[in-house]
């Protein structure tokens, strides 16, 4: 969901740095084989993610959801020498696709793949992850937080997508729609929290950004 109008999100793009061919390889394969693309983060807020981890320069990264891998390679862009970065993804069909990207780009030997539900998954990871993206399953955003915050050093950063939901998080939630509800949860736990400062980014979908004080 883009909420700005089409002629200043296209403004916008032609005004941010290209994405790469790698990159932009992914999105048409993507595109042409994979279901539900459009939840692959794209250029522009590939790009932010990029720029943010640049400036954080993260000895470790942990994503919550790989998806083709298009946000993995956007932030290992940013680690510091010797960084590496975690993704976990649930689906198992996606796991020669991504290995394959990530072997094709310069930080194959910084990607670790973890093929497995996150739920899981992060109560056997140790950290401190010094950024966390948080992009799976929107139900489990405030199990995520709970499980993870602990995880991050102060100083440390979490990013969160789709934190707009389409714009549902303004509007009467129907009563079954749990991933808004959520969603939603997560936006006010995140407010409610007095260990972090937080920015809730319009970028795209919208992006939460936290840092633990
Ligand atoms: C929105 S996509 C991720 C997009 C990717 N981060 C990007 O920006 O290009 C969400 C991914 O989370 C995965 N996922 C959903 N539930 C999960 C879970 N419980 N554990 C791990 N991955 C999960 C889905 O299979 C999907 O590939």
């Amino acid at each position: 969901m883009n909420f700005l109008p089409a002629d200043i999100e296209r403004y916008a793009e032609d005004h941010t740095s290209p994405e790469g061919e790698l990159l932009a390889r992914i999105t048409r394969d993507t595109y042409l084989k994979q279901i539900a693309p459009r939840m692959l983060s794209g250029h522009l807020q590939g790009r932010v993610l990029s720029m943010l981890s640049h400036m954080i320069k993260p000895n470790r990264i942990l994503e919550v959801g790989s998806y083709t891998g298009y946000s993995a390679l956007c932030m290992a862009e940013g680690l510091a020498d010797g960084g590496k970065l975690t993704t976990i993804e649930a689906n198992e069909e996606l796991k020669h696709v991504l290995e394959e990207y990530f072997f094709q780009s310069p930080y194959s030997n910084s990607i670790e793949l973890i093929i497995g539900d996150a739920k899981e998954v992060i109560t056997t990871l140790e950290g401190p992850f010094d950024l966390v993206f948080i992009d799976a399953d929107k139900y489990n955003y405030p199990l995520y937080y709970d499980l993870l915050i602990d995880k991050i050093p102060s100083g440390g950063y979490i990013i969160a997508d789709n934190v707009l939901w389409s714009g549902k998080v303004v509007t009467d939630v129907v009563h079954n729609d749990y991933e808004a509800k959520a969603i939603m949860e997560f936006n006010n736990k995140v407010q409610a929290d007095e260990r972090v400062e937080n920015v809730l980014l319009p970028v795209r979908d919208g992006l939460m950004v936290l840092r633990k004080k």
